[in-house]
């Protein structure tokens, strides 16, 4: 609801309320963000500044504190006596926006410059502020658990302008705070880093023209003794795959000036009178539930408001997806192979990736090029696609339609079509982009799409970018808007495709993607342990259902680790689950766990998927905590092992306290080769363990894991119950967990009768 009495305003929902006022000299002053609280609150909330401060400028000589330099503001000026970061730069000249007139709009007032944006608000704040030459419209749209807020900047004089900086939003909150960002690499995404907001300034920005898997645009500002269940946390992200910029700088006085939006550097964008330039909406949220409860502010938002409404609570397929398995080296009768094998598993999609089209045998050569091979597939995209339909599974493909090789029939025909940026052989993963900001381009890639597309029965589209840099300035975001039309264009007319972005894993994670994707691929890493940290780190700003999560091979490709089948799997579940490695090579028993692993995810899917996430601290593990309906699903996950392990509990939070639950662990099998020469003491004749018997007797048979079984109430296991202790070097028994590294198991929690 917002509400408005003698220019202050409130916006509030159940969690939370924001409430601003036009001050005396009408610049927009932020009183308070954070618990709900009545709009009669606002004078006890406003800043008391006294007398004002020295050193400071002052708007008016009547009054000695009209300080702009200590005001809390709701967004800056340039140049006029707030010395903090100015939210807004146009022709390096001094701003200073004062209140003209607001108004409240149902819903929310639509994008016109085909940004993406959040969904069914309820209702949207505008406060439009002039100075001479150019107007300044402040959006803010109420969702339940979060506010978005957005600006837009009109020239409404007679000469053009030049915008340097304009944010999506600035705020300045009183308060000690440590900022989390997330940073990382190829298969490293997803790092979390805290540090101090102090006088310094802390950046948080992309340049490389997306929003990164260097530096993730979305993150969170807590009070120092905030963990994941207590304290207040503000999270920030915007709904943008570009450029972005986010800052915090605490002042002297203690306000921490907080601003996010495209990215300055090398910005430009000049406004002809009559122009205006929209920013990307910004999405802002507050929690006194710590971490957690920050996190379930952005899920619930992202599930209801972001996704395409298609998609919203819609389970997700479990997929089987031919990259890791295959490559490039593919054909018809091998992936028909694939497919019966993934079906009898329990995969639902059939995912084709990379490799079907032009001469594209490696990554050297083909992209742009989309006519498929038909010597991989002489039946063609549609002879495969009915086929795996025949089956009983959906079809799906990899696309990678925004990069070219320099080695394509495309670009030797266009090569003005890429973006060379003056340097034309500067490649990435031996590729260049095409120019989206050039409209027939856009047309040759929706045309080119849509007809494979429309060629064969194809359910599922996987959207690859993995050239990771394109040109600086205005040029990058015009970029970004054609990117945002050529999805428009090809999937709102197809809203059944379920598109998975990907840019060489999650190098484009971000919200903007999200308005068109239901789901992106995390990482191209898949090792489970690893996984932790990148499902883990995203999951403080996504949910579940965004994850496109995958068992693969182990040893891992990229690691080299080796981990249990059951902890590959257990990981995938907090996700969308998919399979992803050479099926033929399964062993029998590996075979019977993936046929459990899909069976158990399948029945617990809606949990997984769209359940309400909470990070669980525990001694000496990582426990992830999923409730549905009439579940909670708890994964409690090792690293390393280590000798005589101490006792450990599983700690469940969020439970009526009250009620009684049933505990029981997933039944898992345990390989025999994991006690490696200890079975040459338990064997009746003496064997070899690198022998050929004990090879054969590991590849058909397993030993039951322990069984956990217990009930407890909500209290109980919000303080912890006691699990049964891991193995010590004492023997084998069912009322021991035997897990080695790497272990792992899944608890499924529900009423007690
Ligand atoms: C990069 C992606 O992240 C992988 O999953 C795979 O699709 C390859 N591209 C294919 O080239």
């Amino acid at each position: 609801m917002i509400c408005v009495m003698d220019q202050v305003f409130h916006i509030s929902t159940e969690k939370y309320s924001y409430l601003l006022r036009i001050n005396r000299h009408g610049l927009p002053e932020h009183l308070h963000f954070g618990a709900p609280i009545q709009m009669e609150d606002h004078l006890a909330l406003a800043c008391k500044p006294g007398l004002g401060w020295g050193g400071s400028i002052i708007l008016d000589e009547k009054d000695p504190a009209s300080c702009p330099d200590i005001m809390p503001l709701e967004f800056s000026g340039n140049g006029r006596g707030d010395y903090r970061e100015s939210s807004i730069e146009i022709d390096g000249k001094a701003v200073d926006f004062r209140f003209v007139s607001s108004r409240i709009f149902k819903g929310i007032p639509p994008m016109t410059q085909g940004l993406p944006q959040a969904k069914d608000g309820e209702e949207t704040l505008e406060i439009v502020l002039e100075q001479p030459g150019s107007r300044l419209k402040l959006y803010y749209t109420a969702f339940d658990t979060v506010l978005t807020r957005r600006a837009v900047l009109e020239n409404t004089g007679d000469a053009p302008l030049q915008l340097h900086k304009l944010m999506s939003f600035c705020v300045d909150i009183f308060g000690d705070f440590e900022m989390t960002s997330f940073h990382g690499n190829w298969i490293a995404e997803m790092r979390p880093h805290k540090q101090a907001v102090t006088g310094g300034r802390v950046v948080n920005e992309s340049s490389t023209g997306f929003s990164s898997f260097r530096h993730q645009p979305g993150f969170l500002l807590s009070e120092p003794c905030a963990t994941e269940e207590f304290g207040q946390v503000y999270g920030f992200n915007l709904v943008y795959s570009g450029n972005h910029y986010s800052s915090c700088q605490q002042s002297f006085q203690g306000l921490t000036r907080v601003m996010m939006g495209i990215n300055p550097s090398n910005f430009v964008k000049v406004l002809e009178p009559g122009d205006v330039f929209e920013t990307p909406e910004a999405v802002l949220t507050w929690s006194d539930w710590g971490f957690n409860g920050v996190s379930s502010n952005f899920h619930r938002f992202i599930n209801h408001h972001i996704v395409p409404e298609y998609w919203r609570f819609k389970e997700r397929p479990v997929l089987f997806n031919s990259w890791e398995g295959c490559m490039f080296n593919f054909t018809h009768s091998r992936l028909v192979d694939l497919a019966k094998r993934a079906k009898k598993l329990g995969c639902e999609l059939f995912v084709l990736d990379d490799g079907w089209f032009g001469k594209r045998d490696n990554d050297l050569a083909g992209l742009g090029d989309y006519n498929v091979n038909m010597k991989k597939l002489p039946y063609g995209l549609k002879g495969l696609a009915d086929k795996i339909n025949e089956l009983g599974m959906q079809f799906g493909l990899w696309f990678e339609p925004e990069a070219v090789n320099p080695d394509s029939d495309l670009y030797r025909t266009h090569p003005d079509w890429a973006l060379t940026d003056d340097h034309p052989d500067l490649c990435g993963r031996h590729e260049l982009l095409l120019d989206l900001t050039k409209p027939e381009v856009r047309d040759y890639i929706v045309e080119n799409v849509s007809r494979v597309l429309d060629s064969a029965n194809i359910s599922y589209v996987k959207w690859d970018m993995n050239r990771h840099s394109i040109a600086l300035g205005a040029k990058a975001h015009d970029y970004i808007l054609g990117l945002y039309d050529v999805l428009g264009r090809i999937f709102v007319p197809r809203p059944h495709i379920l598109l998975e972005s990907c840019s060489s894993g999650g190098n484009r994670f971000d919200l903007g993607m999200l308005c068109y994707s239901p789901q992106v691929w995390c990482s191209d890493d898949t090792d489970p342990i690893e996984r932790l940290t990148i499902q883990g780190g995203l999951s403080y700003l996504y949910p579940q259902s965004t994850f496109g999560a995958h068992v693969s091979a182990a040893p891992h490709a990229q690691t080299l680790r080796a981990t249990p089948l059951t902890t590959r799997g257990n990981v995938s579940f907090f996700g969308c689950l998919g399979y992803e490695l050479d099926l033929k090579h399964l062993l029998g028993v590996e075979e019977k766990e993936v046929i459990a692993q899909a069976a158990f995810y399948k029945a617990h899917r809606m949990a997984f998927q769209f359940g309400d996430f909470r990070r669980v601290n525990s001694r000496g593990g990582v426990c992830w905590q999923v409730t549905g309906e009439n579940v909670t699903l708890a994964g409690l996950f090792h690293k390393l092992e280590s000798a005589a392990p101490g006792y450990e509990k599983l700690r469940l939070v969020g439970l009526d306290q009250q009620k009684r639950y049933h505990v029981i662990s997933r039944a898992q099998k345990l390989r025999i080769g994991v006690f490696g020469n200890l079975v040459k003491h338990i064997a009746p004749v003496d064997v070899d363990p690198n022998g050929a018997l004990l090879r054969t007797v590991d590849h058909h048979v397993m030993l039951d894991d322990s069984a956990e079984e217990l009930t407890a109430s909500g209290a109980a296991l919000h303080s912890g119950v006691m699990l049964h202790n891991r193995f010590a070097g004492t023997g084998y028994d069912k009322q021991q967990r035997t897990q080695g590294d790497f272990g792992s198991n899944v608890y499924v929690v529900t009423e007690a009768e």
